[in-house]
């Protein structure tokens, strides 16, 4: 959820520690803070609100030193305040310490430490950290130490980065559970560390992950990773193929605008090198299941969060029709607590963009815990979900996604899962190779669908100018589309504030139906499937109660714009695939008019992008 940033070399540290949580914002923004040492001066500056506020008061209130940490919070514990914002100082001034995470034990911890004679200067749980580390440190005179201690009494999921002032040009960091990712970036004579990579790109390529239980201790020549037994861990390097520019807006008015319009480009990668046209072939070699377990496979399992849960529920639609295989589909942060029954023939499946979700990480957890094989779809690369997958991950390769409500990663979750739908159907012997070359087909003709789709953007201007005062919305459609409803609904409330609902078509009638007045706006996705009628007929009847239709149909369709007041056209594709095209109009429907009502499109109030606690 926050943003943690690191550096310690020859450059000026304020710099690339505000920099770097710029590129971080996405994950939390409610306030934000640095510390930079200055040999043995510690200089502490926290704002409230958004970082440009930081940077402002860094203008009069300026810092130098070539070491340092920041902070950008989404709070947890205490109001948005400038004593709760990063870092947090121990009781003597000797050390500062940023975190991402919940302490779970901190009021016991809080107790201790006020009967020990300690007093709070914030509310938030981290001062909890500091103040200890600051006491383990006042005896062992070692920040490793220190930090060391301080773990050893801490409940939960946390990563930690801290400095001390005795000891400037080091940095100490830990990562306990899933609260959410540390990366280390290695250069020439500096070292970053940060919550995610977009942040230290702009430096260095070269990459390692800290795992749970780590303790890194950075110079600005050095990193050291130990295990809390105290036994050092040799990490191997990642290099990243990113490069700065695709975690930059470039033209683009707004991330979330960036992120529509890649699609194209995001859905072709995801096929790179996994589709066989000639011989009908899915190759997915990166999961590491056998052709006989996929034959054996009973249920699937998907957990997931959010936008990647409604890419789940199509998933099964996929997976069922395709390689008839049972599907149960399931929030992680319900399964967790359910104590859910895993068949031996059961595998988990978990979709998540940041694969740093606390709940689809616990929800792994549980099927490891029940002997279940789990494989994940995560777009973050060396993320927790995709290693704590033992069955493989298909990584998305949708690129860094920094608007925090999902577009690229969306539409890529379902292509993954066709993917995914089509290996097993080839497995199970539930489709032929001639089959499988027909999908693959409409398969890579989806880039390109989608491209044409981005090319008319002049019809959400003007459904933007006429809804953009709707204090409500309607989505609605069927089977593998209702959601894709959902989906638009969650789109439009995230970044416009307009109150929206997803429903199934055939459900309207039990409720919603009284919502409809002729302000209401009515979203219909009514493609030319199966069940296409039935979604005419509701069309009908939200235009016999003089509701606002705004149609998404198949292109060609007159039927419908007969009857819609505004109609959109998506090019025809297989039934399983008109999701993908069908939600790109139902993005650029939620920007156009978060952009009108004047929303902070890619920072909407209360988000985040990761979110790493329950
Ligand atoms: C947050 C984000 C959503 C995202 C969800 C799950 O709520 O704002 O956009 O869909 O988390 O995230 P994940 O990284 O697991 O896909």
């Amino acid at each position: 959820m926050c943003g943690i940033v690191g550096y310690v070399g020859p450059r000026e540290a304020t710099d690339v520690v505000v920099g770097g949580l710029g590129r971080l914002e996405y994950r939390g923004y409610d306030s934000a803070g640095i510390a930079i040492l200055d040999g043995a001066e510690l200089q502490l500056r926290r704002s409230v609100g958004k970082l440009v506020n930081l940077s402002t008061h860094l203008r009069s209130h300026p810092t130098k030193g070539t070491c340092g940490i920041g902070h950008t919070r989404w709070a947890t514990h205490g109001g948005v305040t400038e004593e709760n914002a990063h870092p947090h100082r121990d009781a003597r001034g000797d050390l500062v310490v940023i975190q991402n995470g919940i302490v779970e034990n901190y009021l016991e911890l809080k107790g201790r430490l006020i009967e020990r004679g300690h007093t709070f200067q914030s509310q938030t749980d981290t001062e909890v950290i500091a103040l200890l580390m600051g006491d383990y440190y006042a005896e062992t005179g070692s920040l490793e130490q220190a930090l060391h201690h301080t773990l050893r009494e801490l409940r939960g999921g946390n990563a930690i980065v801290a400095v001390s002032r005795h000891e400037p040009g080091k940095l100490v960091a830990a990562r306990l559970g899933n609260a959410g990712g540390i990366v280390i970036g290695l250069g020439e004579g500096e070292l970053f560390i940060a919550s995610d990579i977009p942040a230290i790109l702009d430096y260095t390529q070269r990459i390692m992950f800290l795992e749970d239980c780590e303790i890194a201790t950075l110079t600005s020549s050095d990193v050291q990773i130990r295990q809390l037994d105290g036994t050092l861990v040799d990490k191997p390097i990642t290099t990243i193929q990113w490069d700065p520019v695709s975690a930059a807006k470039g033209d683009y008015k707004h991330f979330m605008q960036k992120e529509i319009f890649e699609q194209p480009r995001a859905l072709t990668d995801i096929l790179r090198g996994r589709v066989d046209l000639e011989h009908g072939a899915i190759l997915l070699d990166e999961l590491h299941l056998d052709d006989d377990e996929m034959w054996r496979l009973g249920r699937i399992y998907t957990v997931a969060c959010g936008t990647a849960w409604h890419a789940a529920l199509i998933g099964k639609y996929m997976i069922e029709s395709l390689a008839q295989v049972r599907v149960d589909v399931d929030y992680g942060s319900e399964f967790r607590y359910r104590k859910p029954l895993l068949g031996k023939d059961t595998l988990l499946l978990s979709i998540t963009q940041s694969g740093e979700t606390v709940d689809t990480l616990a929800a792994m957890e549980e099927a490891r815990n029940q002997d279940v094989r789990s494989i994940s779809i995560v777009n973050a690369i060396g993320s927790q979900a995709a290693r704590l997958a033992d069955g493989g991950t298909l990584y998305l390769h949708a690129g860094p996604e920094i608007g925090v409500a999902s577009t690229k990663a969306f539409t890529s979750m379902l292509v993954a899962e066709y993917l995914l739908a089509l290996r097993l159907a080839a497995a199970r012997g539930t489709l032929k190779p001639d089959q499988v070359r027909e999908h693959i087909q409409a398969l890579v003709e989806i880039p390109g669908k989608v491209g044409r789709i981005l090319e008319q953007t002049d019809i959400y201007e003007e459904l933007a100018t006429r809804f953009q005062h709707a204090t409500n919305a309607l989505f609605l459609g069927r089977q593998m589309n209702y959601p894709v409803a959902l989906e638009g609904a969650l789109k439009l409330k995230e970044i416009s504030y307009v109150h929206a609902e997803g429903y199934p078509a055939g459900e309207m009638k039990h409720g919603p139906i009284a919502l409809i007045d002729k302000e209401l706006p009515v979203i219909c996705i009514a493609m030319r499937d199966a069940i296409y009628e039935k979604m005419l007929s509701n069309v009908e009847q939200v235009k016999a109660r003089g509701g606002q239709v705004i149609a998404i149909v198949t292109e060609g369709d007159e039927r419908i714009r007969a009857l819609a007041d505004y109609t959109i056209e998506v090019p025809a594709t297989l039934p399983l695939l008109t999701p993908v095209l069908a939600t790109i109009p139902l993005q650029l429907l939620a920007y156009y008019v978060a952009v009108r009502r004047g929303a902070d499109v890619d920072q909407p109030r209360n988000l985040a992008k990761s979110v790493t606690v329950e």
